[in-house]
C-alpha cells in the first residue's frame, strides 16, 4: 500500500497562530490529523483591534511550541511529512513573515516541498475538510478582514462578483461593538444584545444598496452609529442598537446576496450549485438563517464550514496544500509575503476614497 500525503499547515496572517497537519485519503476529503489554534484575544482587545507588532512578536513566541504540539497530536512521524503548507498573504506583513520563515525553515531542512497559500483560498476551499464539493460554486467570505463574493472555479481559479468597497463586515461588528463599550472581537456580543433589542427603534443607512452590483460598503454604518450612541445613557439603547444594526446588516445581506446569485447563474448554468458562507462572521446565526431562506428560493443548497473551521485556522491551509501538493504547484524558498495577494488576479482594486462603481 502507498503511503498517503501528509501536509503540515501553517497561518500566522493575523491574529491566530495555528498549524495543523492534514491526510490525504482515498474519498476527497481530507482527514484532519491534529487542529491547533491559539488566539490573541487577551494581547489585542485593550486597543479595540490588531497590533501588528504584538501580533508578530506573539507569533514568534508561540509558532514553534505549536509546531510540536500539532505533530504530537496527530500521531505522525516528523519524517512522514511530505511538505510543508503555509499562508503567503493576503495579511499584515510581519505577521505572514514569521509563519513563512518557520516553514520555509523546516521544508529546507527536511528536504521536502515548500507550498505557498493564499489565505482566502483556505477559506474558500475549508468546507471540503468536511463535505464533498462540486465546482463551480458560489462563495461569500464574510471575516475580520474580508467581505467578498466569488465564482469558485477550481483550485486556483477564481471570479470575483463583488467585495466591499471599504471595512469589511466583522469589521463594522467590531467597531459597532467598540462604540458600545464592547471589548474586540465583538461580533460575538454583538449579536446577544441584539436578542433583547428592537431592531426597528433606529433607521442606519444602507451604503450602496442600489448601486454597484453586489459591492458592499459598511463604514457609513459606524458613522451614524458614531452619532447615536453619543446620546446613550441606558442598556437598552444599547440593545435596541445592536438589533437595528444586526437588522440593517441581515438586509444588505438579502439584497446583495440576491444580486450575487443572479450573477452567478449567470455566469453558470447549473441547477442545484451550492452557496458557502465562510469567515468567522459566518457563525452569526441571524445572518445564517437570512441565508438559509434566500438560498432555498434559489435552489441553491447553502453550506457553512464546520465552525472549527470557519475562523482563521491552519487546516484550510493545509489542504490547500494538499491539493497543490498533488498537482505538484510548489514554491521555492524565495516566495515572498504579500499582504495584498488577491483571489481573482483580473479583479479590479476596489478600495478607499475615490472608488468608482457601476
Ligand atoms: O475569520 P475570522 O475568525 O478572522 C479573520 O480572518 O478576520 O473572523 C473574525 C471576525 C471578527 O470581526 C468577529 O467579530 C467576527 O468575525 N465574528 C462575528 C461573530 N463571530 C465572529 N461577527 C458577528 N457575529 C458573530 N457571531
Ligand atoms: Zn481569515
Amino acid at each position: 500500500m502507498t503511503k498517503k500525503t501528509i501536509i503540515l499547515g501553517i497561518e500566522t496572517s493575523c491574529d491566530e497562530t495555528a498549524v495543523a497537519l492534514v491526510q490525504d485519503t482515498d474519498n476527497d476529503i481530507p482527514k484532519v490529523l491534529s487542529n491547533v489554534v491559539s488566539s490573541q484575544f487577551d494581547i489585542h482587545k485593550e486597543f479595540g483591534g490588531v497590533v501588528p507588532e504584538l501580533a508578530a512578536r506573539s507569533h514568534v513566541e508561540k509558532i514553534n511550541l505549536l509546531a510540536n504540539k500539532a505533530i504530537l497530536e496527530s500521531k505522525v512521524k516528523i519524517s512522514e511529512i511530505s511538505g510543508v503548507a503555509c499562508t503567503s498573504g493576503p495579511g499584515l506583513i510581519i505577521c505572514l513573515s514569521v509563519g513563512l520563515n518557520f516553514a520555509k525553515g523546516m521544508a529546507s531542512t527536511l528536504k521536502i516541498p515548500f507550498i505557498g497559500v493564499n489565505h482566502l483560498e483556505g477559506h474558500a476551499l475549508s468546507p471540503k475538510l468536511h463535505t464533498k464539493l462540486e465546482y463551480p460554486y458560489l462563495l461569500l467570505l464574510i471575516s475580520g478582514g474580508h467581505s467578498q463574493y466569488l465564482s469558485v472555479n477550481g483550485l486556483g481559479d477564481y471570479k470575483r462578483l463583488g467585495t466591499t468597497i471599504d471595512d469589511a463586515l466583522g469589521e463594522a461588528y467590531d467597531k459597532t461593538a467598540k462604540l458600545l463599550g464592547i471589548e474586540f472581537p465583538g461580533g460575538p456580543k454583538i449579536e446577544e444584545y441584539a436578542k433583547k433589542g428592537n431592531s426597528n427603534k433606529y433607521n442606519l443607512p444602507k451604503p450602496i444598496i442600489n448601486k454597484g452590483g453586489c459591492n458592499l460598503s459598511f463604514a457609513g454604518l459606524k458613522t451614524a452609529i458614531l452619532r447615536i450612541t453619543k446620546n446613550f445613557k441606558t442598556e437598552q439603547e444599547k440593545f435596541d442598537l445592536a438589533a437595528s444594526f444586526q437588522k440593517t446588516i441581515e438586509d444588505i445581506l438579502i439584497v446583495k446576496t440576491q444580486i450575487a446569485i443572479d450573477e452567478f447563474k449567470k455566469l453558470n448554468f447549473k441547477n442545484d450549485s451550492s452557496f458557502i458562507i465562510a469567515g468567522g462572521v459566518a457563525a452569526n446565526k441571524g445572518i445564517r438563517n437570512k441565508l438559509i431562506q434566500l438560498s432555498n428560493k434559489n435552489n441553491f443548497k447553502p453550506i457553512f464550514p464546520d465552525l472549527k473551521f470557519c475562523g482563521d485556522n491552519a487546516a484550510m491551509i493545509a489542504m490547500v496544500g494538499l491539493e497543490k501538493f498533488k498537482s505538484k504547484q510548489f514554491d521555492t524558498l524565495d516566495l515572498p509575503a504579500n499582504p495584498r495577494l488577491p483571489l481573482d488576479e483580473n479583479a479590479k482594486f476596489l478600495k478607499g476614497a475615490g472608488t468608482v462603481l457601476d
